[in-house]
């Protein structure tokens, strides 16, 4: 059989490498294992859920609409306006959202939209897709599998956990047909402010790529709400040309099995998603689709999960902040720990405490120049349990990473 070449480019995704790593080695004997590799909260669901879904039971039956209810696509704008101080009417609920099942999919379907399938007209080459690394890998696959050239931007220490597409050669800019931006970043916790996001989608228009800002975790911080990049494109005059956020549920609202998220703004670039959407895209089944609606109206939930985050984070930096290579993020509910050899911390976690961890290596990829991988000396914690566990569970880990 002939399939895809791209996939032998991908490799593994980084659970099943963590699968693989971890096989031969048994966990901790007599400890209950403690899985923190995976961004899955764990916090109670509200009960709107299970209210509107037993609601609105009659849908099962009847294929949802693909763009979303209008109920939901209004919903979701009105939240949008809300959340970014946007003007009346910028965020059109008919022409400026649609749903998603899940953002995951929508994520890797951009690419598929926004890369044109040669040189699209620049005579200067392949075209290129920005992404950060380390990055959500959803980004890579996608940009390897639509036949374009990942440009893995730093996002180190160095640089503030971000990457600076605007320090890009030119040559590779008027190359590029999508860069993809995480604020609050995973796994870093790092926020764009709303300068640099200005600056990005100036920088998007003037090249004339598309600005994919995957903003899932928009609503786990501390300290201020991270800005988001329609409240940019409000501040540059309310136009949303070339630019798409993306926004979830599974966060947000302790959700990740209601498949449930949008993607909003420019509208032209949503129509043809829409369209590439209509012949490959899961809808949200109609009753989940009432109980996403419901959520994005609720603000109560949310803003208890958020201090429960808080919590966790103070818990995480008693039991782990004397340690060198911590430090505070202010978004997303990760820690990224230099452990200087995060496979090495990841075996020892579980061998020695049943905490699996993600290693960082795991969310980047080698950089093209250097060859180094910028993870590697890094841990991914995620801070998604009740107090109890996550207390047993850092406490563990800090043990293991002590021996
Ligand atoms: C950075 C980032 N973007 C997007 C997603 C996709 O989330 P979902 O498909 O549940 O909306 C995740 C999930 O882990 C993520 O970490």
């Amino acid at each position: 059989m002939r399939d895809h070449p791209g996939l032998d480019l991908l490799g593994d995704y980084p659970f099943q490498r963590l699968a693989a790593l971890l096989k031969d080695i048994p966990a901790a004997e007599g400890m209950a294992p403690i899985l923190m590799h995976i961004g899955e909260p764990q916090l109670p669901q509200p009960a709107m859920v299970a209210e509107a879904v037993a609601r609105e039971s009659h849908l099962w039956n009847r294929y949802p609409p693909v763009e979303g209810t209008s109920d939901f696509r209004a919903a979701a704008a009105a939240w949008l306006t809300r959340r970014y101080g946007l003007p009346d009417g910028m965020v059109d609920p008919e022409r400026h959202v649609i749903a998603a099942c899940g953002t995951r999919e929508v994520l890797f379907q951009t690419a598929l939209v926004a890369v044109p399938d040669r040189d699209g007209g620049t005579g200067a080459g392949p075209p290129v897709v920005l992404m950060p690394n380390p990055m959500y890998h959803v980004y890579y696959g996608a940009t390897v599998l639509a036949g374009a050239e990942p440009v893995l931007v730093p996002a180190t220490a160095e640089s503030g956990f971000m990457p600076d597409y605007a320090a890009l050669d030119p040559n590779l800019l008027r190359r590029t047909a999508l860069a993809y931006l995480c604020s609050p970043g995973n796994p870093q916790g790092a926020v764009a402010s709303l300068e640099r996001l200005q600056t990005l989608i100036e920088l998007a228009r003037e090249h004339g790529f598309l600005l994919a800002l995957d903003e899932c975790y928009s609503e786990i911080w501390r300290g201020s709400p991270p800005p988001g990049g329609l409240e940019a494109c409000a501040a540059l005059g309310g136009e949303m040309e070339g630019v798409l956020v993306f926004h979830s549920l599974s966060k947000r609202s302790n959700a990740a099995g209601l498949r449930a998220g949008f993607v909003a703004g420019d509208a032209a670039a949503l129509a043809r998603l829409l369209r590439l959407r209509n012949y490959g895209g899961a809808p949200i089944p109609g009753p989940l689709q009432a109980a996403a609606a419901a959520l994005w109206r609720d603000e109560d939930h949310v803003v208890r999960s958020r201090a429960h985050y808080q919590a966790l984070f103070e818990l995480a930096r008693r039991i782990l902040g004397n340690r060198a290579g911590y430090h505070d993020s202010p978004g997303g509910f990760f820690l990224w720990l230099d452990v200087g050899d995060g496979e090495a911390a990841a075996r020892a976690a579980w061998r020695h405490g049943a905490v699996k961890v993600m290693p960082g290596g795991y969310m980047s990829r080698p950089d093209s120049a250097t060859g180094a991988n910028p993870g590697d000396r890094y841990i991914r914690i995620a801070l998604v349990h009740d107090l109890d566990t996550a207390e047993a569970g850092l406490s563990r880990l800090a043990d293991a990473l002590e021996r």
